[in-house]
């Protein structure tokens, strides 16, 4: 039997008031596969993300994150959730009185009992991964906004989950630190085998990272499948999606 999804969204509704933003969302994204989600401001993005999380749940439909129907899990069943599945966050969510350094071996400090020398030499790994060792001892507020979030990815790896979703890992940088952002994320995907959902309307970064592609588009999944279906699709709205994104390039 194939193993079951990692993710899967089942005919998901999601409305904030009158404003229905989801409607009969579904995809999955199967374990050790990179899934982006790309589509318009506004369109649902986020919400689609913070669902998996269990940060809002649906009105209807499930979802399913490692088998657990997540709209059923309380407080504490969720908290043991993300020690599997974690999220980078925009902003980074640092903490401003640690350094790079400390950052990162926070999560390791917080699980199982280790040596010093033990959480030491897993610093040493991720800070070498992210390529972040030439601001080891340096606080968050004298980085960048982009090496704060290769920050924020280290630490996330740190806590060795099985999921790691990002929102928008490259916007509000410059087109180097993008750049420099998508080919660090590339290099997780590739050394360690886990389980990515990245939402962007960045289509270069879908490009080179994506097994599988979901566009949103007026609260419904638009497009579910793989580059190669996607480039061969003739769907108005998909092609019309991707030729705005192809001239907002710089
Ligand atoms: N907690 C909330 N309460 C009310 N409305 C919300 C909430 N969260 C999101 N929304 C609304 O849901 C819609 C989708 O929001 P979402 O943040 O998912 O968009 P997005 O696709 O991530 O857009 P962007 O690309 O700009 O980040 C928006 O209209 C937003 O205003
Ligand atoms: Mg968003």
């Amino acid at each position: 039997m194939p193993e079951p999804p990692f993710f899967e969204f089942r005919h998901v509704y999601k409305s904030f008031g009158a404003r229905e933003v989801l409607r009969d969302v579904s995809f999955e994204v199967g374990r050790g596969e990179a899934v982006c989600i790309l589509g318009r401001s506004g369109v649902g993005k986020s919400v689609t993300l913070k669902l998996a999380m269990g940060f809002l749940r649906a009105d209807a439909g499930q979802v399913i994150t490692d088998g657990i129907d997540v709209g059923t899990l309380r407080e504490s069943a969720l908290t043991e959730m993300h020690k599997k599945v974690t999220m980078v966050f925009q902003s980074g969510a640092l903490f401003d009185s640690l350094t790079v350094a400390e950052n990162i071996a926070f999560p390791l400090q917080e699980r199982a009992p280790a040596s010093d020398d033990e959480i030491d030499a897993e610093v040493e790994h991720w800070l070498d991964l992210l390529e972040l060792k030439p601001v080891r001892d340096l606080y968050p507020a004298s980085l960048s906004t982009g090496m704060k979030r290769a920050v924020a990815i280290a630490r996330a790896l740190a806590a060795h989950p099985q999921a790691i979703l990002y929102d928008e890992p490259t916007t509000m940088v410059d087109p180097m630190m993008s750049h420099m952002i998508v080919e660090l994320i590339a290099k997780v995907k590739r050394q360690v085998r886990l389980t990515s959902v990245v939402v962007t309307h960045d289509t270069q970064l879908a490009r080179k990272l994506a097994d599988r592609l979901v566009l949103l588009h007026e609260g419904g999944v638009r497009f579910f499948g793989t580059l190669a279906e996607m480039d061969a699709s003739t769907d108005p709205a998909l092609r019309e999606f991707l030729q705005h994104d192809s001239l907002a390039l710089p």
